[in-house]
């Protein structure tokens, strides 16, 4: 599948660089420290911190500089700036402190990690999502798929998120962890839902992992979904060690049989199950929440583009004809990877990133100190009108190959870039790609009227209310 976006040289700044100097660095302008007070009154509610990122590149161009206390806090929207941050200081950058409080929940897994801890689980890790790995996963990918349209009947009203969430979490389960979680698909589901409505509360907490034994009612609905879905994952870390032991082999040549086999260098121990368990965890929600919520804003995306759709449905047609499509087909729906691209420009599932920096950093004609946190937001940036014109248009055709030519690589990235760039990338555009087009061989998703549509950005970015459709048979076919 192709990455999205090609390397282009950068427009001319869009602006001349206004350089503040103060204690031997040299800042760009933005927020004082009492209008910030004012405008995370305003705008920095927990429901949508988007509001203030929007504010700042609408009022202050490319880069913004505002300090929250002593901290030094920098906002980007500007794509050489951003490659600059996630791929030239791979050594002087760190994850910034919301993501690092994420290891309350994901522990040292591969998100969370860092140094030489991290190099050593990505290696690991790496395997599982090689392009002829995944080639192996397409048929349980289609599978899942025609299951779930199974379990539909046209005319009846579905939550599609629900059922994303549902499909795409049996599809990681199956595939990377050779497990079936049917069983624990609600449990599994609920649990993460309590997680995520928590989660910003909880690490918006000053010395938020102190608190985290309070007697809080909110920390106590976290911890109790925690314990349960560490449950499940330890129960299939045991399974997974029994049908070794029954089989009389360790590996079984899913992700989880990898990380249970592996040894350091040094030839050394094997991971522990709490190390296994921060893995597991975390590959189980990057890989299932994500897609999920691409996938449900595709649905919605299509249902409110029937042009778009018309195309959609002529590519399956042409190509599959009614079948259910195979990996060889891939190079073939090209239309479909471009709707797919699109909708994830316009609702980025990970909407925001950050760095801190551990050492000086010079941007531009800017200088910053060690310590400094950079922002820059997949939302802001893949709507930004210089790069995408018209940008809450739904336009695939914005994915043909020449127009990605035409941009600079990082106008638009939804899966980061560098060296922590998503692992699962070439799984994601593979599973989008595979599952819509199964689906959308039966069944056309009508949206139903006078429905609430708004974005929700928790860790993903999700729908904020349920998003209804009725479900039709689709007549193309
Ligand atoms: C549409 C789907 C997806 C999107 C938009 C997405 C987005 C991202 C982004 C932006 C990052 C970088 C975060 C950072 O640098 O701070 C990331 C990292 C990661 N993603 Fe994904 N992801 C998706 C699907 C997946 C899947 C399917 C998996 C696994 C099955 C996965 C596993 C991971 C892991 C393990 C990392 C951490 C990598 C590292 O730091 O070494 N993701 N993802």
């Amino acid at each position: 599948m192709a990455a999205a976006g090609t390397s282009a040289p950068d427009p001319q700044p869009p602006q001349q660089w206004t350089v503040i100097e103060r204690g031997g660095y040299r800042y760009p302008p933005g927020l004082s420290l009492n209008l910030l007070f004012y405008l995370r009154r305003r705008f920095f509610k927990p429901s949508n911190p988007i509001l203030l990122f929007q504010h700042l590149a609408a009022t202050y161009g490319r880069i913004a500089h505002y300090k929250l206390g002593w901290q030094h806090i920098v906002f980007i929207n500007h794509p050489e700036f951003i490659r600059e941050i996630l791929v030239n200081h791979p050594q002087e950058m760190i994850k910034e402190r919301t993501q690092r409080r994420m290891k309350i929940l994901l522990g040292e897994g591969l998100i969370t990690s860092e140094g030489a801890f991290h190099m050593r689980q990505r290696r690991i890790a790496a395997p599982a999502f090689h392009r002829q790995r995944i080639a192996a996963y397409a048929d349980v990918m289609t599978e899942r798929a025609i299951l779930r349209r199974a379990s539909w009947h046209a005319g009846q009203t579905i939550d599609i998120g629900a059922e994303m969430m549902q499909l795409a979490l049996e599809v990681v389960a199956r595939t990377l962890f050779n497990t079936d979680v049917t069983s624990d698909v609600l449990a599994i589901n609920h649990e993460v839902n309590v997680i995520m409505d928590l989660y910003h509360y909880l690490i918006s907490l000053p010395l938020a992992e102190a608190y985290l034994y309070a007697p809080l009612p909110g920390l106590t609905r976290f911890r109790r979904a925690r314990t349960r879905l560490n449950a499940v994952v330890h129960r299939i870390i045991a399974d997974h060690r029994n049908r070794a032991r029954v089989g009389n082999t360790a590996d079984s040549g899913d992700l989880l049989s990898m990380l249970m086999t592996s040894r350091d260098e040094e030839g050394g121990g094997l991971m522990t199950d709490d190390q296994l368990r921060d893995e597991i965890i975390t590959i189980f929600l990057a890989g299932y929440e994500t897609v999920a919520n691409a996938l449900t804003w595709t649905w919605l995306l299509l249902a409110q583009n029937p042009d778009a759709e018309a195309r959609f449905h002529a590519e399956l047609k042409a190509v599959l004809g009614g079948r259910t499509p195979t990996l060889d087909d891939l190079p073939q729906l090209r239309y479909t990877e471009m709707v797919f691209a699109e909708s994830m420009r316009i609702y980025p599932p990970a909407w925001a990133m950050g760095r801190q920096s551990t050492a000086d950093i010079a941007l531009g004609p800017y200088r910053f100190p060690a310590g400094t946190y950079f922002f820059f937001s997949q939302y802001v940036m893949q709507r930004d009108p210089e790069y995408f014109p018209d940008p809450l248009r739904f336009d695939p055709e914005r994915f043909t190959p020449e127009a990605k030519a035409a941009r600079p690589r990082f106008a638009y990235f939804p899966f980061g870039g560098g060296g922590r760039q998503c692992i699962g990338e070439s799984f994601a555009w593979m599973e989008g790609v595979l599952l819509l087009a199964t689906i959308a061989q039966q069944w056309r998703l009508r949206l139903l009227p006078d429905q609430q549509i708004d974005v929700q950005p928790k860790i993903t970015l999700r729908p904020k209310y349920p998003i209804h459709m009725r479900v039709e048979e689709n007549s193309s076919f």
